[in-house]
């Protein structure tokens, strides 16, 4: 048995807003491949492509692409071998979802290797545990949007019940990253174990507006609101030093709003354009090298297909 199939996955803005562990989206422009043959035997190997930019873990139990390949072959009732082959396209502790794309892609993969009997929405649980591996925690903000595409609101604890939020999906972005990692594991253990309840309102209210901002394309009121979390944002921010200079030259530049992704370092800025985003992304990437660090930056839009076959 030899069955090849390969799938990519893309890489995600998480937490928007005061969506933390709840909205997500899809990108376009970075994202992970990962490549499944079926074996001989029962092995499980991990590996990482010659060309890949990046590599992890090869022990099958701590990497997040073996994990959720294993997870579709349990569900599908396949006990052979399996070799995964992982080509990363960006680094992982980014704050743009890169264990979700390989837990993602390998997902679709192993899915296609093995007759592509499940649906997206059947892989769900399969990319969670994949996802759940490297955090210690039961997020879908970065999973969910990587499969299916477009802005994605869920309840991390019961991801089933996603929905896709549907607008925007004209908007543009600035994605500034960091040359620093941030580990979601150690960047969860600052956050506080209990809110005030007025605040917990106040949040809730706030993602609210947000989804409906999303709704009616409204990409100035999505820009304020993405910078309206008071309860995760300004712990984490202290993770990246020059986090403060970076939104401001984005603001300066004509971004809507611009907040930290996911667990950070990396930074987002909602535009109206895209020559604004290009505009916006040169001004971030200035302020974070004048604070001395290096760092990539890219513009880049809304992703409304997610994990695709690439083989
Ligand atoms: N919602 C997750 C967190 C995303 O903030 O921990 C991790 O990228």
């Amino acid at each position: 048995m030899t069955n090849f199939t390969s799938a990519w996955a893309p890489a995600s803005l998480s937490n928007l807003g005061p969506g933390f562990d709840a909205l997500g989206v899809a990108l376009t422009k970075w994202g992970d491949t990962v490549s499944i043959t079926l074996l001989e035997g029962s092995e499980i190997r991990v590996s990482f492509a010659r060309g890949s930019k990046w590599t992890g873990p090869t022990d099958a139990k701590r990497n997040t692409a073996s994990v959720a390949a294993i997870e579709v072959a349990k569900m599908v009732g396949y006990h052979g071998g399996i070799s995964i082959e992982i080509d990363k396209g960006f680094r992982a502790g980014s704050g743009i979802g890169s264990s979700a794309a390989s837990a993602v892609a390998a997902a679709v993969a192993m899915n296609g290797a093995t007759g592509g009997t499940l649906s997206k929405e059947d892989l769900i649980p399969a990319v969670m545990k994949g996802e759940a591996i490297v955090s210690h925690s039961i997020h879908g903000d970065n999973v969910l949007p990587s499969l299916l595409g477009g802005f994605i609101l869920l309840q991390s604890s019961s991801p089933e019940g996603f929905m896709r939020i549907e607008g925007a999906s004209d908007i543009c972005f600035a994605v500034l990253l960091p040359e620093l990692e941030v580990l979601t594991i150690n960047a969860r253990e600052h956050l506080p174990d209990s809110i005030p309840l007025t605040r917990a309102v106040d949040h809730a209210a706030r993602l609210g507006l947000l989804i409906n901002s999303i709704n009616t394309n409204d990409t100035a009121a999505i820009g304020a609101l993405i910078m309206s979390d008071d309860l995760i944002e300004p712990t984490r921010s202290q993770l990246l030093p020059p986090y403060q200079r970076i939104k401001e030259a984005a603001l300066a530049a004509g971004a809507a709003g611009c907040a930290l992704s996911g667990s950070g370092p990396a930074m987002y800025a909602v535009c109206g354009s895209s020559s604004d985003a290009s505009r916006v992304a040169e001004a971030m990437a200035t302020a974070c090298r004048d604070a001395g660090y290096e760092c990539a930056s890219i513009t880049d839009s809304v992703n409304l297909t997610g994990a695709t076959l690439t083989k």
